[in-house]
């Protein structure tokens, strides 16, 4: 058999664009083609790419190129300051990560330490990160490629329905389990919005059974459901919080693992192990400080809070949320697949026949063409293209250009 061609990459997606350059909603590729890019990055541009307050951030930053995690550095307080007010209530303390995953591993690491228990729970096919530790608590199959990963994690199957929180509570009542991690807001599962009763009971359940909640904002943080954080939603208290991807707006990597006083204090003083050479690098810390207030051009916490404006992230409101007929809130099978085959969900990117892939691509490209058609009254044009848009309204696709203006009558509106 002739020796099959490797390029110089290992890569799990498939290389569909030559990006050159990323600006507000659209990627130009290296033919200088423009596209209206409705994927942002997966949950990174949630503020559009290139937003002015981080840029400027960046522009002007004349700290250190780098120091050591050992050492004190002011504006790592500020951002931990400035995380630790945004955050629910009751978290205190910040953990520097590089990225989402590091931030999941970290969580799971301390609530291990804290609890002294081994087990996880968390919804089956979900995914929170690429480390050992964050494929244990994704989607099962995982552990069909690497059979030895962390033992003792549960899976319940979503949505979050008096069976699941049965099976939870059955679960949790063993007072083995460490922590319950889920994202508030699936965006891995293809926008799965629980109701808020389910919600709740399951935080009630771990602080009844003595587990951790560890809510995974990684994607659905930041903006990305309408408000700063989708615990916000719930008026959810987690016991930790992950954040990353739009942390930075996109122009620096950096995670963080927010959590309360006594988690901290117990990964303090039984040598947790988290240290980070690139967590919280000084470049992107001006970038995460600067984040939140983009586009408001006004630092400080009264900016970040009115994240949650709809002027700036079109929020779904309740009546636009896509129900299955059974009256659940748990999208159907049908809208997952459209979310992998869209490559949003990046899970099995591989089974995509690349015709498909572009005529997705043609589809997304064309949702925005299809709301100014709309707006000169060519319906046609805009049911051509309704499922890009809804993907848009449902949040799984991100364009700040491209807002619902009304859920009643389905209209949207290009921002010029
Ligand atoms: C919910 C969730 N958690 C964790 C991660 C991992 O983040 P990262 O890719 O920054 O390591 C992701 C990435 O998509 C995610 O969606």
């Amino acid at each position: 058999m002739p020796a099959r061609r490797r390029e110089p990459l290992a890569r799990d997606l498939p290389a569909e664009l030559q990006v050159a350059s990323t600006n507000g909603s659209t990627l130009t590729d290296s033919r200088g083609r423009k596209y209206i890019d409705f994927v942002m990055g997966w949950c990174v541009g949630n503020f559009g790419w290139r937003p002015a307050a981080i840029a400027k951030a960046i522009e002007r930053f004349k700290g250190p190129d780098y120091v050591y995690p050992g050492y004190a550095y002011a504006p790592w307080t500020e951002l931990a300051r400035l995380l630790t007010s945004l955050a629910p209530r009751p978290l205190t303390t910040c953990f520097r990560a590089t990225g989402g995953s590091e931030a999941v591993d970290l969580a799971l690491q301390a609530a291990m330490i804290h609890t002294g228990r081994r087990a996880f729970l968390s919804l089956e096919g979900s995914y929170h990160g690429n480390t050992l530790g964050g494929l244990s608590i994704g989607a099962s199959d995982n552990r069909e490629q690497i059979k030895n990963l962390l033992p003792h994690c549960g899976k319940v199957a979503p949505p979050l329905d008096a069976k699941a929180l049965r099976r939870i509570e059955q679960r949790l009542k063993r007072r083995d389990v460490a922590a319950f991690v889920m994202e508030p807001i699936s965006i891995n599962l293809g926008v799965l919005i629980p109701e808020q009763d389910a919600i709740r009971r399951v935080r009630d359940l771990c602080r009844r059974y003595g587990t951790l909640f560890i809510a995974d904002e990684v994607a659905c943080g930041f903006g990305r459901t309408g408000r700063l954080f989708a615990c916000e939603h719930f008026d959810l208290d987690p016991d930790m919080l992950c954040v990353a991807k739009a942390m930075s707006g996109g122009l620096a990597p950096i995670g963080a693992v927010i959590a309360t006083a006594p988690i901290a204090t117990s990964m303090e003083e039984n040598d947790g192990a988290f240290y980070s050479t690139y967590g919280w690098h000084p470049r992107s810390v001006a970038a995460a400080i600067a984040a939140p207030a983009r586009s408001q051009g006004e630092p400080g916490p009264a900016a970040h809070r009115r994240c949650g404006d709809e002027r700036v992230f079109p929020r779904p409101p309740a009546a636009t949320r896509v129900r299955p007929p059974g009256g659940g809130s748990h999208p159907g099978p049908g809208d997952r697949d459209r979310c992998r085959r869209r490559g949003l969900r990046g899970r099995h990117p591989r089974q995509v026949p690349p015709q498909r892939a572009a005529r997705v691509d043609r589809r997304i490209d064309g949702a925005a063409a299809a709301v100014a058609g709309d707006r000169q009254g060519d319906r046609r044009e805009r049911a051509r293209h309704s499922g890009a848009l809804d993907m848009i309204r449902r949040g799984v696709a991100a364009n700040p250009s491209v807002q619902l203006e009304s859920p009643r009558t389905q209209r949207w509106k290009v921002e010029s």
